[in-house]
């Protein structure tokens, strides 16, 4: 069982084993640019993208829809969303945005008006300030203030029971109704862009973390369902492997010692990859001898993950590194040069886009 409210680390090889999700590079030679997470193994799981794949090509009408619950703040991890989504948004698709501040209160006691500051503080004003457009076909909204979604998780509800939400979520007779009932709100924020209202049945595709595989299995079941009554297609979904902590475990916002936060200023960001755990060897002698393990290395990752753009020079770091031939210090203060780069880009560009996000809810 997945718990998305518990911060376990997940087994990527077990979810494809057993949960049914698919590899992602099976399929990533049909399309045309993949984006650069897709290349890099990055997202390496889905649920019925052949899909999307489709409407691409097609270029047919297709939706996206990923939420955010507001709880603290927004991390280097949380970046991956948005880099997804401006490429889907370059892709024509029509970009739902949920503020799940139904969920942050089931699960984290925060107040709808608190949930509401931080995603306007944290979580909109960085996504635009990282490049979303919001003025191209996005809808972002708070689920306590979208009748339309509640009203469909309400309907949805209906054909849902407790054995099912037992089954699924490991809930119980303690469980209180608010925290039983969030899940239906997902639910109906993946579904709703099908509704007749917004356009009809559509390919919706849900770019998420395994941890919310619970909520996307429970999403493909209801829609099934519900098949005569909406004519809802059945959504597809891909999966992104969670970026490292700074010390080695998971990075989570609830500890800071792991995270680089979107809000540091610049120079402590550079100050934190620089103190990251890395693959390094215990001697500089063992390291020219041996190579460095780039594959257990903080800094590495970020390189993967968000600072090297070029495949070339990422493969040239990887080879250097495998050889013995650059040593971390060096590799680190390369790394924490360009993370100190973006993030003074950053800044910038979240000073600027303060008022738009403030402007988006209100
Ligand atoms: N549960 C998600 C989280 O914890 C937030 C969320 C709400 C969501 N609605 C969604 C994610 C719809 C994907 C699709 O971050
Ligand atoms: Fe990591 Fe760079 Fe050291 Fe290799 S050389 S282990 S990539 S910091």
């Amino acid at each position: 069982m997945i718990d998305p409210w518990s911060s376990a680390i997940v087994n990527y090889e077990k979810l494809i084993e057993e949960f049914g999700i698919k590899p992602f590079h099976d399929l990533i030679g049909d399309l045309e640019d993949p984006h650069i997470l897709m290349r890099r193994g990055i997202i390496f799981g889905h649920r019925d993208y052949g899909r999307i794949v489709k409407a691409i090509r097609e270029k047919d009408d297709f939706a996206v829809v990923t939420g955010m619950m507001p709880s603290g703040k927004m991390h280097i991890g949380h970046k991956m969303i948005v880099d997804q989504l401006i490429w889907y948004q370059e892709h024509g698709a029509e970009i739902y945005i949920p503020i799940a501040d139904m969920e942050s209160y089931s699960a984290r006691g925060i107040d709808f008006p608190e949930a509401k500051q931080i995603a306007i503080d944290e979580y909109i004003t960085n996504y635009i300030a990282l490049g979303l457009d919001p003025d191209k076909n996005l809808h972002i909204y708070l689920q306590s203030e979208n009748k339309t979604v509640e009203d469909l998780a309400y309907k949805l509800a209906k054909r849902v029971n407790m054995n099912e939400m037992k089954a699924i979520y490991g809930f119980n007779g303690s469980t209180n109704i608010a925290h039983l009932y969030t899940p239906m709100i997902q639910v109906a924020d993946i579904l709703h862009p099908q509704l007749e209202e917004l356009g009809g049945p559509k390919p919706t595709v849900v770019p998420v973390g395994p941890d919310q595989d619970p909520h996307i299995r429970l999403t493909r079941d209801v829609a099934e369902r519900f098949g005569s009554q909406f004519h809802f297609i059945t959504p597809s979904s891909t999966y992104h492997r969670f970026i490292t902590g700074l010390t080695g475990g998971k990075m989570s916002s609830s500890k800071p010692k792991t995270a680089i936060f979107l809000s540091d200023p610049p120079e402590v960001a550079e100050k934190k990859l620089k103190s990251a755990k890395t693959g390094g060897r215990e001697s500089l002698e063992e390291q020219r001898e041996m190579g460095g393990i780039p594959e257990d290395c903080v800094v590495y990752e970020m390189l993967l993950y968000h600072l090297l753009q070029s495949d070339a020079e990422l493969k040239e770091v990887y080879q250097q590194c495998k050889n013995g031939s650059i040593m971390c210090g060096e590799c680190k203060a390369r790394a924490a040069e360009l993370m100190k780069d973006f993030f003074k880009d950053l800044e910038k560009k979240r000073e600027k886009a303060r008022d738009k996000a403030e402007s988006i809810l209100n």
